[in-house]
């Protein structure tokens, strides 16, 4: 007899006698998820562990076997671990090889684990165990994120650089605005985790198949033992939705699309024609040609792993469309995806505060940037409404001429002499000149959010506050 055929009828003996034949090959590989879903052993064993215990507290199992299941899940625990479980595809998925071990390990009382429970309400604990771990982990690690920004934003409080709209010179801004903009989106991306995993804090277990279960079972024990706030209050519901790891893949997504814009930036401003920043060696790589590139691969790669976590979004929102009530074997489609975002996302994450905390910010460049492209524009035309009475729609055009005339001399605004800019309105003064500097420009954005170095050291200082 060889493995697999041992294998096949182990799995079938799971199910008692009403199988008389082994599964075909290709139906084992469709169905087997132990491939993949190995990777939540330790959530499906700690979830086995609360169970058994929960079920020797009721008195449905004795204590004797109880302890027996404890430790002996304690052991199959250590041998995944250490490397040298033998996980069979024949068995399915990782409740079954677990639980097909145990008996191995300690006979008889093994197969009393699986009283009052299911397959459907354990992989549904499992995996909400996992997915709020990763919560945990995506916080964690945009928080680290949102340290690194402030602290770059603090030191860039008044450094000077454009500000763009259509990636065109528009008006000139703070570096430590720019970074600070980002703080308050990776801030909003953290909140989204937190709130969702407040959410998704009820334990499925117990739900049992579908119906609940005729034992006298303490789910409040169960869900305390595994850290969930409650159970969850329908059987129904407790095993067939996944909401919650949509609503992670949904955080992470939203998250993957900041990064990727954060990314793209990093990507335009270290090269040759912006020069804002060099990125470290540490996060760049050569050409195996050009002697001269340094590729800022890891910005690139951030900036691209939106398409696999949006990707993972998209395929489980179809998975679970249209499933009617309860589970179906549809949703084992759930867990490689969620793996993968998740995986990237923390990876890029990770990359992501490296990458900033690193960076080789150019000050000088980015202030000759700034100056350029008549980005003090408006605030000639604020100037003309306030010291020289015109509606603004009057300096609007006033400072439209001004600009037509610099771009015919080759000039900046402030290189213009005060004759030429009374040629085009007698109003004007030499008092317009204290407005021309980047510097004076964003000294006056004061309003609340705005660009000015004290509006930016007092967001600075706010966060600061707030990340303690
Ligand atoms: N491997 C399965 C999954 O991930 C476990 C649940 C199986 N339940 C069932 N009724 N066949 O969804």
């Amino acid at each position: 007899m060889t493995d697999a055929t041992k294998d096949t009828q182990a799995s079938n003996a799971m199910w008692g006698g009403r199988f008389a034949a082994g599964p075909d090959a290709i139906m084992e590989a469709i169905n087997a998820s132990i491939g993949y879903d190995q990777r939540l052993y330790a959530q499906d064993i700690r979830g086995s562990r609360a169970h058994a215990a929960m079920l020797a507290a009721q008195g449905i199992i004795s204590d004797k076997d109880a302890q027996a299941i404890g430790e002996g899940l304690i052991t199959v625990l250590s041998e995944i671990e250490a490397g040298d479980f033998p996980f069979s595809t024949a068995l399915e998925d990782i409740h079954m090889n677990v639980e097909a071990r145990l008996k191995d390990l300690i006979g008889e009382p093994a197969g009393r684990l699986h009283t009052a429970r299911s397959r459907n309400d354990q992989v549904a604990t499992d995996f909400r165990l996992w997915v709020r771990e990763q919560c945990d982990a995506a916080i964690t690690s945009l928080d680290a994120l949102i340290r690194v920004a402030v602290t770059r934003a603090e030191e860039g409080a008044d450094w000077v650089m454009p500000g763009f709209t259509h990636l065109q010179t528009a008006q000139p801004v703070t570096f430590g605005h720019h970074m600070m903009a980002y703080v308050e989106m990776f801030a909003r991306d953290k909140s989204r985790f937190e709130d969702a995993r407040k959410r998704m804090n009820e334990c499925p277990l117990g739900a049992a198949a579908l119906a609940g279960t005729g034992f006298n079972i303490d789910r409040h024990a169960t869900a305390a033992s595994l850290g969930f706030d409650r159970p969850m209050a329908n059987s129904l519901d407790a095993v067939s939705d996944r909401d919650f790891a949509l609503e992670f893949l949904s955080a992470s997504t939203i998250c993957a699309v900041h990064l990727s814009r954060l990314a793209e930036e990093l990507v335009i401003w270290s090269s040759a024609q912006f020069r804002f920043v060099s990125m470290s060696d540490k996060w760049s790589t050569g050409s195996s040609i050009m002697p001269q590139k340094r590729n800022p691969d890891a910005a690139e790669l951030i900036r691209a792993k939106i398409g696999r976590i949006l990707g993972a979004s998209v395929a489980l929102f179809t998975v679970m469309k249209g499933l009617p009530l309860a589970y179906s074997k549809d949703m084992q489609e759930d867990k490689e995806q969620v793996f993968d975002a998740a995986d990237n996302l923390m990876l890029a994450l990770a990359a992501m505060a490296g990458m900033i905390g690193d960076l080789t910010v150019h000050q000088a460049n980015l202030e000759a940037a700034a100056s350029a492209g008549f980005s003090t524009a408006t605030d000639l035309a604020d100037w003309l409404v306030r010291e020289a009475g015109l509606p603004f729609r009057d300096a609007h055009h006033v400072t439209g001429s001004l600009v037509a005339m610099a771009e015919d001399a080759g000039c900046d605004l402030p290189d213009l002499t005060l004759e030429q800019m009374q040629s085009v309105n007698p109003a004007i003064t030499k008092d317009v000149f204290g407005v021309l500097g980047v510097h004076n420009s964003v000294a006056s954005r004061m309003s609340y959010g705005g660009t000015a170095p004290e509006q930016v050291r007092a967001q600075v200082a706010r966060w600061k506050e707030i990340l303690g």
